[in-house]
C-alpha cells in the first residue's frame, strides 16, 4: 500500500517536473492579433500598448508639413476658426488635468503647430510655441497660456492686443453641460470664475 503510494507520488511528481520544463523551453506563445490594425504580431511582437498615450517618437519634433497659403482671405478665415476652436478647447479643458490630459494637451499644440494648413503661419508658431511651450496644469493656466500665446501673434500682424480677462464672456459657447465658469469636478457644486475672482 505504502510503496504503492509512493510510486504514485513519484510518478506525479515527475510529471509536474516534464509539465514546468516544457513551459520553460517553451513559454506560451507571445504573439498577437492587434486589435486596432488586426496586424498579426508574433513570436517577440511587442506587447500591445495603449496607442491613446503616445505619440509616434518624433512626430512632435518634426517640422512644418503644409505648403504656403496664398489666399489672404482663406488664410484669416482658418485663422478665426482656428483661434476659436483652440480658445474654446482650453476653455473646456479639466481644471484638475491628468497627466494623461496634459500630454494630449501639449502634443495637439505641438501636432497643430506641424500640421497647420498655412504653412508660413505654421513656421512662425512653432517658433512661437519653442519660445513659450505649452502651459497644462490646468484649465486657468492653459486658456491664459493661449490667450497669450494669441496676442503675441496679434502683435506681429499689428493687430490689437485682446484682454484675457474677458475670455470667460467671450468663449461661453453655451455648450449646455458645464458653463465655463464652473467645476468640472461632476458635484454640481458652483466654482468661482474661472478668471474673474478664481
Ligand atoms: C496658429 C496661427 C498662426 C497664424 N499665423 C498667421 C500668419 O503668420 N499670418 C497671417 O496673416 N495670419 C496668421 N494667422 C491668422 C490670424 O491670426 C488671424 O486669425 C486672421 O488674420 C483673422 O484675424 P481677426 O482679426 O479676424 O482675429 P483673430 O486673430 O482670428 O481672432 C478672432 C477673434 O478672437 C478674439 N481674440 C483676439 N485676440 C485674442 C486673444 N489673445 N485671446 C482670445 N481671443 C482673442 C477676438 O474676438 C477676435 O475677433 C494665424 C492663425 C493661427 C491660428
Ligand atoms: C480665396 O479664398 C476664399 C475663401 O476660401 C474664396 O472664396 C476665394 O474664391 C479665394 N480666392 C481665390 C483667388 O482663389
Amino acid at each position: 500500500m505504502a510503496s504503492r503510494f509512493l510510486r504514485s507520488f513519484v510518478f506525479i511528481v515527475i510529471l509536474l517536473l516534464v509539465l514546468c520544463s516544457f513551459l520553460v523551453i517553451n513559454p506560451p506563445s507571445r504573439a498577437y492579433v492587434d486589435p486596432l490594425t488586426g496586424e498579426y504580431r508574433g513570436e517577440g511582437g511587442f506587447e500591445p500598448s495603449s496607442p491613446a498615450n503616445e505619440v509616434e517618437k518624433g512626430a512632435l519634433a518634426g517640422g512644418v508639413i503644409m505648403p504656403k497659403l496664398g489666399n489672404e482671405t482663406a488664410k484669416a478665415e482658418l485663422g478665426r476658426a482656428t483661434w476659436r476652436l483652440m480658445h474654446t478647447m482650453t476653455l473646456r479643458y479639466p481644471e484638475s488635468p491628468t497627466p494623461d490630459e496634459r500630454a494630449a494637451l501639449k502634443s495637439y499644440f505641438l501636432l497643430q503647430a506641424r500640421l497647420y494648413p498655412c504653412g508660413e503661419c505654421a513656421e512662425e508658431f512653432m517658433q512661437l510655441l519653442k519660445k513659450n511651450p505649452p502651459q497644462t496644469s490646468s484649465r486657468k493656466v492653459a486658456s491664459l497660456w493661449l490667450c497669450h500665446v494669441h496676442n503675441l501673434v496679434n502683435e506681429r500682424l499689428h493687430k490689437p492686443e485682446f484682454d484675457c480677462m474677458t475670455l470667460d464672456a467671450t468663449y461661453d459657447c453655451g455648450c449646455g453641460d458645464d458653463p465655463v465658469s464652473s467645476s468640472t469636478s461632476g458635484d454640481g457644486a458652483p466654482a468661482p470664475g474661472m478668471i474673474k475672482g478664481g
